[in-house]
Protein backbone atom coordinates (compact mmCIF):
# COMPACT_ATOMS: atom_id res chain seq x y z
CA UNK A 1 0.00 0.00 0.00
CA UNK A 2 1.09 3.39 -0.91
CA UNK A 3 -0.55 5.53 1.70
CA UNK A 4 2.17 7.72 2.58
CA UNK A 5 2.16 10.81 0.74
CA UNK A 6 2.84 13.91 1.89
CA UNK A 7 -0.09 16.41 1.59
CA UNK A 8 0.27 19.03 -0.72
CA UNK A 9 -3.09 21.52 0.38
CA UNK A 10 -4.49 22.16 4.07
CA UNK A 11 -8.14 22.42 3.90
CA UNK A 12 -10.34 23.45 6.80
CA UNK A 13 -12.90 21.61 7.61
CA UNK A 14 -15.39 23.48 9.41
CA UNK A 15 -19.07 24.08 10.29
CA UNK A 16 -21.30 23.78 13.65
CA UNK A 17 -21.37 21.08 16.38
CA UNK A 18 -22.38 17.94 15.17
CA UNK A 19 -23.30 18.67 11.43
CA UNK A 20 -20.78 15.78 10.69
CA UNK A 21 -16.97 16.65 10.36
CA UNK A 22 -15.55 14.02 11.81
CA UNK A 23 -17.85 11.22 10.21
CA UNK A 24 -16.74 13.20 6.68
CA UNK A 25 -13.23 12.99 7.36
CA UNK A 26 -13.54 8.95 8.35
CA UNK A 27 -15.50 8.56 5.38
CA UNK A 28 -12.71 10.33 2.94
CA UNK A 29 -10.40 8.57 4.61
CA UNK A 30 -11.13 5.27 3.18
CA UNK A 31 -9.91 1.81 4.55
CA UNK A 32 -6.23 2.90 4.93
CA UNK A 33 -7.15 5.49 8.01
CA UNK A 34 -3.95 4.00 10.23
CA UNK A 35 -1.25 5.91 8.09
CA UNK A 36 0.48 8.01 11.20
CA UNK A 37 3.14 6.32 13.04
CA UNK A 38 2.63 5.80 16.72
CA UNK A 39 5.24 8.52 17.71
CA UNK A 40 3.12 10.60 15.62
CA UNK A 41 0.15 9.89 16.98
CA UNK A 42 1.56 9.87 20.46
CA UNK A 43 3.29 13.55 20.09
CA UNK A 44 1.69 15.36 16.75
CA UNK A 45 -2.02 14.73 16.28
CA UNK A 46 -2.66 18.61 17.01
CA UNK A 47 -4.98 20.23 19.38
CA UNK A 48 -6.08 21.48 15.78
CA UNK A 49 -6.85 18.09 14.58
CA UNK A 50 -5.06 17.01 11.24
CA UNK A 51 -6.35 14.42 9.25
CA UNK A 52 -4.94 13.19 5.44
CA UNK A 53 -6.67 12.25 2.82
CA UNK A 54 -5.25 10.74 -1.01
CA UNK A 55 -7.81 11.41 -3.51
CA UNK A 56 -7.81 8.10 -6.28
CA UNK A 57 -8.87 8.48 -9.44
CA UNK A 58 -10.32 5.41 -11.89
CA UNK A 59 -9.29 6.03 -15.21
CA UNK A 60 -11.96 3.85 -16.87
CA UNK A 61 -14.98 4.47 -14.80
CA UNK A 62 -17.04 7.69 -15.46
CA UNK A 63 -17.46 11.25 -13.45
CA UNK A 64 -17.66 11.35 -10.51
CA UNK A 65 -17.86 7.26 -10.06
CA UNK A 66 -14.44 8.09 -10.89
CA UNK A 67 -13.30 9.91 -7.59
CA UNK A 68 -12.68 7.29 -4.67
CA UNK A 69 -10.70 7.05 -1.70
CA UNK A 70 -10.43 3.08 -2.68
CA UNK A 71 -7.50 1.42 -4.11
CA UNK A 72 -10.38 -0.77 -5.70
CA UNK A 73 -12.27 0.79 -8.65
CA UNK A 74 -16.46 0.14 -8.93
CA UNK A 75 -15.29 -2.04 -12.27
CA UNK A 76 -12.75 -3.60 -10.12
CA UNK A 77 -9.54 -2.05 -11.85
CA UNK A 78 -6.74 0.04 -9.70
CA UNK A 79 -7.24 3.29 -8.97
CA UNK A 80 -4.63 6.00 -9.17
CA UNK A 81 -3.60 8.31 -6.75
CA UNK A 82 -4.41 12.09 -7.66
CA UNK A 83 -3.23 14.00 -4.49
CA UNK A 84 -3.30 13.88 -0.84
CA UNK A 85 -4.95 16.59 1.01
CA UNK A 86 -4.52 17.58 4.77
CA UNK A 87 -7.92 18.43 6.07
CA UNK A 88 -7.72 20.96 9.44
CA UNK A 89 -10.71 20.34 11.72
CA UNK A 90 -11.60 23.59 13.73
CA UNK A 91 -13.87 21.75 16.90
CA UNK A 92 -17.46 23.24 16.45
CA UNK A 93 -17.30 22.88 20.21
CA UNK A 94 -14.41 24.93 20.51
CA UNK A 95 -15.53 27.89 21.93
CA UNK A 96 -12.15 30.36 21.17
CA UNK A 97 -12.62 31.48 17.77
CA UNK A 98 -8.81 32.04 18.10
CA UNK A 99 -8.09 28.27 17.58
CA UNK A 100 -10.31 28.08 14.39
CA UNK A 101 -8.30 31.37 12.73
CA UNK A 102 -4.94 30.19 14.00
CA UNK A 103 -5.92 26.86 12.06
CA UNK A 104 -7.38 29.35 9.27
CA UNK A 105 -4.01 30.61 8.34
CA UNK A 106 -2.59 27.07 7.12
CA UNK A 107 -5.40 26.75 5.30
CA UNK A 108 -5.73 26.93 1.43
CA UNK A 109 -8.87 26.35 1.41
CA UNK A 110 -12.04 25.38 3.30
CA UNK A 111 -14.95 22.47 3.38
CA UNK A 112 -18.08 23.85 5.24
CA UNK A 113 -19.93 21.55 6.26
CA UNK A 114 -24.00 22.06 7.28
CA UNK A 115 -26.17 19.75 8.36
CA UNK A 116 -29.43 19.66 5.80
CA UNK A 117 -32.19 18.49 8.81
CA UNK A 118 -31.67 21.78 10.71
CA UNK A 119 -32.30 25.26 10.05
CA UNK A 120 -29.36 27.37 8.18
CA UNK A 121 -27.32 28.76 9.63
CA UNK A 122 -26.46 27.45 13.06
CA UNK A 123 -24.31 29.61 15.00
CA UNK A 124 -21.01 28.18 14.25
CA UNK A 125 -21.81 27.91 10.57
CA UNK A 126 -22.49 31.41 10.46
CA UNK A 127 -19.31 32.45 13.17
CA UNK A 128 -17.27 29.75 10.52
CA UNK A 129 -18.29 31.42 7.02
CA UNK A 130 -17.80 34.72 8.65
CA UNK A 131 -13.95 33.76 9.83
CA UNK A 132 -13.30 32.50 6.54
CA UNK A 133 -14.42 35.32 4.97
CA UNK A 134 -12.65 37.82 7.14
CA UNK A 135 -8.99 35.81 6.76
CA UNK A 136 -9.79 36.12 2.93
CA UNK A 137 -10.02 31.97 1.90
CA UNK A 138 -11.95 31.81 -1.19
CA UNK A 139 -11.97 28.29 -2.23
CA UNK A 140 -14.71 26.48 -0.74
CA UNK A 141 -16.76 24.00 -1.22
CA UNK A 142 -20.13 23.52 1.07
CA UNK A 143 -20.91 20.42 1.93
CA UNK A 144 -24.81 19.63 2.46
CA UNK A 145 -24.54 16.53 4.68
CA UNK A 146 -26.94 14.25 6.25
CA UNK A 147 -29.45 14.05 3.36
CA UNK A 148 -30.09 10.63 4.33
CA UNK A 149 -32.21 12.22 7.02
CA UNK A 150 -34.65 14.30 5.38
CA UNK A 151 -36.99 13.91 1.97
CA UNK A 152 -36.62 15.87 -0.81
CA UNK A 153 -38.05 18.97 0.00
CA UNK A 154 -36.82 19.69 3.09
CA UNK A 155 -33.26 18.92 1.17
CA UNK A 156 -34.38 21.36 -1.83
CA UNK A 157 -35.75 24.25 1.08
CA UNK A 158 -32.27 23.42 3.32
CA UNK A 159 -30.51 24.00 -0.10
CA UNK A 160 -32.26 27.22 -0.73
CA UNK A 161 -31.30 28.55 3.29
CA UNK A 162 -27.90 27.25 2.68
CA UNK A 163 -27.69 29.81 -0.63
CA UNK A 164 -29.44 32.75 0.84
CA UNK A 165 -27.19 32.53 3.53
CA UNK A 166 -23.98 32.72 1.69
CA UNK A 167 -25.12 35.10 -0.33
CA UNK A 168 -22.72 38.04 -0.41
CA UNK A 169 -20.09 36.42 1.12
CA UNK A 170 -16.68 34.97 -0.09
CA UNK A 171 -18.85 31.27 -0.19
CA UNK A 172 -21.31 33.05 -2.63
CA UNK A 173 -20.21 30.93 -5.26
CA UNK A 174 -19.13 27.88 -3.61
CA UNK A 175 -20.77 24.73 -4.83
CA UNK A 176 -23.25 22.91 -2.48
CA UNK A 177 -22.85 19.19 -2.82
CA UNK A 178 -25.42 17.21 -0.93
CA UNK A 179 -24.18 14.32 0.68
CA UNK A 180 -24.56 11.96 3.70
CA UNK A 181 -21.44 11.19 5.37
CA UNK A 182 -22.67 8.38 7.42
CA UNK A 183 -23.84 6.67 4.91
CA UNK A 184 -21.12 7.52 2.10
CA UNK A 185 -23.87 8.59 -0.78
CA UNK A 186 -22.47 11.46 -2.82
CA UNK A 187 -18.58 11.18 -1.17
CA UNK A 188 -17.47 11.48 -5.45
CA UNK A 189 -18.98 14.45 -6.30
CA UNK A 190 -17.82 15.57 -3.03
CA UNK A 191 -14.29 14.75 -4.04
CA UNK A 192 -14.88 15.83 -7.52
CA UNK A 193 -15.95 19.82 -6.08
CA UNK A 194 -12.79 19.79 -4.20
CA UNK A 195 -10.46 18.71 -6.75
CA UNK A 196 -12.16 21.49 -8.93
CA UNK A 197 -12.67 24.18 -5.87
CA UNK A 198 -9.57 24.19 -3.95
CA UNK A 199 -6.34 24.12 -6.07
CA UNK A 200 -2.83 23.07 -4.63
CA UNK A 201 -0.88 25.95 -4.18
CA UNK A 202 1.95 26.95 -6.42
CA UNK A 203 5.14 26.74 -4.04
CA UNK A 204 8.12 28.51 -4.86
CA UNK A 205 11.35 25.82 -3.46
CA UNK A 206 14.24 28.44 -3.01
CA UNK A 207 12.48 30.56 -1.54
CA UNK A 208 13.37 30.62 2.30
CA UNK A 209 11.61 28.37 4.73
CA UNK A 210 9.05 29.61 7.06
CA UNK A 211 7.13 27.10 9.39
CA UNK A 212 4.15 28.46 11.92
CA UNK A 213 4.93 26.17 14.94
CA UNK A 214 1.99 25.42 16.40
CA UNK A 215 2.64 22.75 19.27
CA UNK A 216 6.11 21.48 20.80
CA UNK A 217 6.42 18.15 23.02
CA UNK A 218 8.84 16.63 25.02
CA UNK A 219 8.55 12.96 23.03
CA UNK A 220 11.00 11.18 25.96
CA UNK A 221 9.39 8.61 28.53
CA UNK A 222 9.57 9.85 32.01
CA UNK A 223 13.20 8.69 33.47
CA UNK A 224 15.12 8.60 30.18
CA UNK A 225 18.70 9.01 30.94
CA UNK A 226 20.55 11.86 29.58
CA UNK A 227 22.71 10.48 27.01
CA UNK A 228 19.33 8.54 25.55
CA UNK A 229 17.18 12.13 25.77
CA UNK A 230 15.73 13.09 22.27
CA UNK A 231 15.40 16.50 21.56
CA UNK A 232 12.68 18.28 21.60
CA UNK A 233 10.29 18.32 18.83
CA UNK A 234 7.95 21.11 16.91
CA UNK A 235 4.45 20.13 15.47
CA UNK A 236 3.44 22.78 12.75
CA UNK A 237 2.67 23.78 9.43
CA UNK A 238 5.21 25.07 6.49
CA UNK A 239 4.09 27.87 4.86
CA UNK A 240 6.68 28.06 2.35
CA UNK A 241 10.37 26.83 0.95
CA UNK A 242 11.84 23.65 1.69
CA UNK A 243 13.19 22.20 5.02
CA UNK A 244 15.71 19.28 5.13
CA UNK A 245 17.86 16.82 7.43
CA UNK A 246 20.33 19.21 9.31
CA UNK A 247 19.18 22.33 8.31
CA UNK A 248 19.91 25.04 10.68
CA UNK A 249 17.07 26.87 11.93
CA UNK A 250 15.77 30.01 13.86
CA UNK A 251 12.84 29.96 16.62
CA UNK A 252 11.17 33.16 16.97
CA UNK A 253 10.32 34.78 19.43
CA UNK A 254 12.17 32.19 21.14
CA UNK A 255 12.55 31.29 24.46
CA UNK A 256 11.11 33.50 28.07
CA UNK A 257 14.25 34.24 30.04
CA UNK A 258 13.64 35.95 33.31
CA UNK A 259 16.65 38.44 34.21
CA UNK A 260 16.36 40.96 37.20
CA UNK A 261 12.51 40.73 37.19
CA UNK A 262 12.33 41.53 33.50
CA UNK A 263 11.06 39.09 30.82
CA UNK A 264 12.69 38.57 27.70
CA UNK A 265 12.56 36.64 25.03
CA UNK A 266 15.33 34.97 23.46
CA UNK A 267 15.94 33.97 19.66
CA UNK A 268 16.67 29.87 19.45
CA UNK A 269 18.72 28.18 17.08
CA UNK A 270 19.01 24.41 16.64
CA UNK A 271 19.85 21.96 14.03
CA UNK A 272 17.00 19.74 12.55
CA UNK A 273 17.54 16.15 13.18
CA UNK A 274 14.67 14.52 12.23
CA UNK A 275 11.69 15.38 9.58
CA UNK A 276 7.95 13.72 9.75
CA UNK A 277 5.74 14.03 7.13
CA UNK A 278 2.36 12.31 6.22
CA UNK A 279 3.32 10.25 8.84
CA UNK A 280 6.78 8.92 7.92
CA UNK A 281 10.27 10.33 8.30
CA UNK A 282 11.54 12.16 5.37
CA UNK A 283 14.57 13.91 4.29
CA UNK A 284 12.86 16.86 3.51
CA UNK A 285 9.52 18.88 3.47
CA UNK A 286 7.39 21.02 1.38
CA UNK A 287 4.30 23.28 2.18
CA UNK A 288 1.13 21.14 2.97
CA UNK A 289 -0.20 18.93 6.01
CA UNK A 290 1.28 18.29 9.46
CA UNK A 291 4.88 18.20 10.03
CA UNK A 292 6.96 16.87 13.07
CA UNK A 293 10.44 18.73 13.24
CA UNK A 294 13.14 16.96 15.58
CA UNK A 295 14.91 19.55 16.70
CA UNK A 296 18.75 19.22 18.99
CA UNK A 297 17.06 21.84 21.44
CA UNK A 298 16.83 20.46 25.41
CA UNK A 299 13.47 19.04 25.45
CA UNK A 300 12.54 21.01 28.59
CA UNK A 301 12.50 24.05 26.20
CA UNK A 302 9.94 22.32 24.28
CA UNK A 303 7.81 20.41 27.31
CA UNK A 304 3.96 21.10 26.93
CA UNK A 305 3.70 23.50 23.85
CA UNK A 306 6.18 25.78 25.25
CA UNK A 307 7.23 27.17 22.01
CA UNK A 308 3.65 27.21 20.52
CA UNK A 309 2.98 29.95 18.24
CA UNK A 310 6.66 30.36 17.73
CA UNK A 311 7.87 30.38 13.96
CA UNK A 312 11.00 29.08 12.55
CA UNK A 313 12.99 29.52 9.40
CA UNK A 314 16.70 30.03 8.49
CA UNK A 315 19.07 32.02 10.36
CA UNK A 316 18.43 35.85 9.75
CA UNK A 317 15.63 34.89 7.73
CA UNK A 318 12.99 35.66 10.35
CA UNK A 319 10.21 38.76 10.82
CA UNK A 320 10.76 41.44 13.69
CA UNK A 321 9.62 40.42 16.56
CA UNK A 322 6.89 42.89 18.33
CA UNK A 323 5.91 43.72 22.11
CA UNK A 324 3.81 45.70 20.71
CA UNK A 325 2.12 47.22 17.45
CA UNK A 326 0.44 49.38 15.70
CA UNK A 327 -2.57 47.83 13.51
CA UNK A 328 -5.26 49.02 11.75
CA UNK A 329 -8.49 47.88 12.49
CA UNK A 330 -11.38 46.82 10.11
CA UNK A 331 -14.22 45.99 13.01
CA UNK A 332 -17.25 44.00 12.22
CA UNK A 333 -20.83 45.35 11.84
CA UNK A 334 -21.83 42.73 14.40
CA UNK A 335 -21.53 39.91 16.88
CA UNK A 336 -21.49 36.67 15.14
CA UNK A 337 -22.89 33.79 16.39
CA UNK A 338 -26.00 33.69 19.68
CA UNK A 339 -27.81 36.82 20.24
CA UNK A 340 -25.83 38.85 17.74
CA UNK A 341 -24.90 42.40 18.92
CA UNK A 342 -23.10 45.76 17.66
CA UNK A 343 -19.55 45.61 17.75
CA UNK A 344 -18.50 49.21 19.76
CA UNK A 345 -15.58 50.93 19.01
CA UNK A 346 -11.91 49.81 20.63
CA UNK A 347 -11.36 52.24 23.57
CA UNK A 348 -7.91 52.36 25.27
CA UNK A 349 -7.58 50.55 28.35
CA UNK A 350 -9.41 47.64 27.04
CA UNK A 351 -7.58 44.08 26.42
CA UNK A 352 -7.86 42.30 23.43
CA UNK A 353 -6.59 38.81 22.13
CA UNK A 354 -5.33 38.43 19.31
CA UNK A 355 -4.04 35.83 16.40
CA UNK A 356 -1.22 36.24 14.29
CA UNK A 357 -0.58 33.28 12.39
CA UNK A 358 -0.39 30.41 15.09
CA UNK A 359 0.01 32.76 18.01
CA UNK A 360 -2.49 33.94 20.60
CA UNK A 361 -1.62 36.60 22.80
CA UNK A 362 -3.16 39.47 24.75
CA UNK A 363 -2.65 42.77 24.77
CA UNK A 364 -3.71 46.24 26.23
CA UNK A 365 -4.71 48.79 23.53
CA UNK A 366 -2.86 51.86 24.34
CA UNK A 367 -3.91 53.91 22.27
CA UNK A 368 -7.51 53.71 19.83
CA UNK A 369 -8.15 55.67 17.24
CA UNK A 370 -10.61 55.19 14.61
CA UNK A 371 -9.36 52.96 12.25
CA UNK A 372 -5.96 52.17 14.24
CA UNK A 373 -4.94 50.75 17.32
CA UNK A 374 -1.28 50.36 19.23
CA UNK A 375 -1.60 47.30 21.91
CA UNK A 376 0.83 46.24 24.29
CA UNK A 377 1.56 42.79 24.33
CA UNK A 378 2.01 40.27 27.61
CA UNK A 379 3.87 38.34 24.93
CA UNK A 380 5.58 39.08 21.92
CA UNK A 381 4.89 37.29 18.55
CA UNK A 382 6.97 37.18 15.30
CA UNK A 383 5.20 38.52 12.28
CA UNK A 384 5.97 40.31 9.12
CA UNK A 385 4.23 43.87 8.61
CA UNK A 386 1.15 43.10 6.64
CA UNK A 387 0.38 40.14 8.83
CA UNK A 388 -3.38 39.61 9.56
CA UNK A 389 -4.47 39.73 13.37
CA UNK A 390 -7.82 38.46 13.98
CA UNK A 391 -8.91 40.74 17.29
CA UNK A 392 -11.22 39.27 20.09
CA UNK A 393 -13.09 41.07 22.60
CA UNK A 394 -14.20 39.52 26.18
CA UNK A 395 -17.95 39.62 26.18
CA UNK A 396 -19.55 37.89 28.96
CA UNK A 397 -17.99 34.95 29.37
CA UNK A 398 -16.00 34.38 26.41
CA UNK A 399 -13.66 35.79 23.50
CA UNK A 400 -15.36 36.81 20.21
CA UNK A 401 -14.16 37.81 17.20
CA UNK A 402 -14.87 42.13 16.21
CA UNK A 403 -12.64 42.67 13.62
CA UNK A 404 -9.49 42.29 11.48
CA UNK A 405 -6.66 44.03 11.75
CA UNK A 406 -3.66 44.88 9.73
CA UNK A 407 -0.04 45.06 11.47
CA UNK A 408 1.37 48.47 10.26
CA UNK A 409 5.16 48.84 9.67
P1 LIG B 1 -17.88 18.08 16.53
O1 LIG B 1 -16.54 17.54 16.25
O2 LIG B 1 -18.37 17.79 17.91
O3 LIG B 1 -18.06 19.49 16.09
O4 LIG B 1 -18.95 17.27 15.64
P2 LIG B 1 -18.78 16.88 14.14
O5 LIG B 1 -19.20 18.00 13.28
O6 LIG B 1 -17.46 16.28 13.92
O7 LIG B 1 -19.93 15.78 13.98
P3 LIG B 1 -19.78 14.19 13.97
O8 LIG B 1 -19.05 13.72 12.78
O9 LIG B 1 -19.27 13.76 15.30
O10 LIG B 1 -21.30 13.79 13.78
C1 LIG B 1 -22.29 14.13 14.73
C2 LIG B 1 -23.39 13.09 14.72
O11 LIG B 1 -24.05 13.08 13.45
C3 LIG B 1 -22.88 11.67 14.93
O12 LIG B 1 -23.80 10.98 15.71
C4 LIG B 1 -22.83 11.10 13.53
O13 LIG B 1 -22.99 9.70 13.51
C5 LIG B 1 -23.99 11.79 12.87
N1 LIG B 1 -23.81 11.93 11.41
C6 LIG B 1 -22.76 12.47 10.75
N2 LIG B 1 -22.96 12.43 9.42
C7 LIG B 1 -24.16 11.87 9.22
C8 LIG B 1 -24.95 11.54 8.06
O14 LIG B 1 -24.57 11.79 6.92
N3 LIG B 1 -26.16 10.96 8.28
C9 LIG B 1 -26.62 10.69 9.52
N4 LIG B 1 -27.82 10.11 9.64
N5 LIG B 1 -25.92 10.96 10.63
C10 LIG B 1 -24.72 11.53 10.50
Amino acid sequence: MEGNRQPEVNIGLVGHVDHGKTTLVQALSGSWTDQHSEEMKRGISIRLGYADATFRHCPDVDEPECYTVEEECPDGSESEPLRTVSFVDAPGHETLMATMLSGASLMDGAVLVVSANEPVPQPQTEEHLMALDIIGIENIVIAQNKIDLVDSETARDNYEQIQEFVEGTVAEDAPVVPISAGQEVNVDLLIQAIQEEIPTPEQDPDTDARMHVARSFDINKPGTTYENLTGGVLGGSLIRGELELDDEIEIRPGREVEEGGQTEYVPIETTIRSLQAGGESVDSVTPGGLLGVGTGLDPSLTKGDALAGRIAGPPGSLPPTWEEFTMSVDLLDRIVGTDAGDVEEISTGEPLMMTVGTATTVGAVTSARSGECEVKLKRPVSAEPGAKIAINRRIGARWRLIGLGTLQE
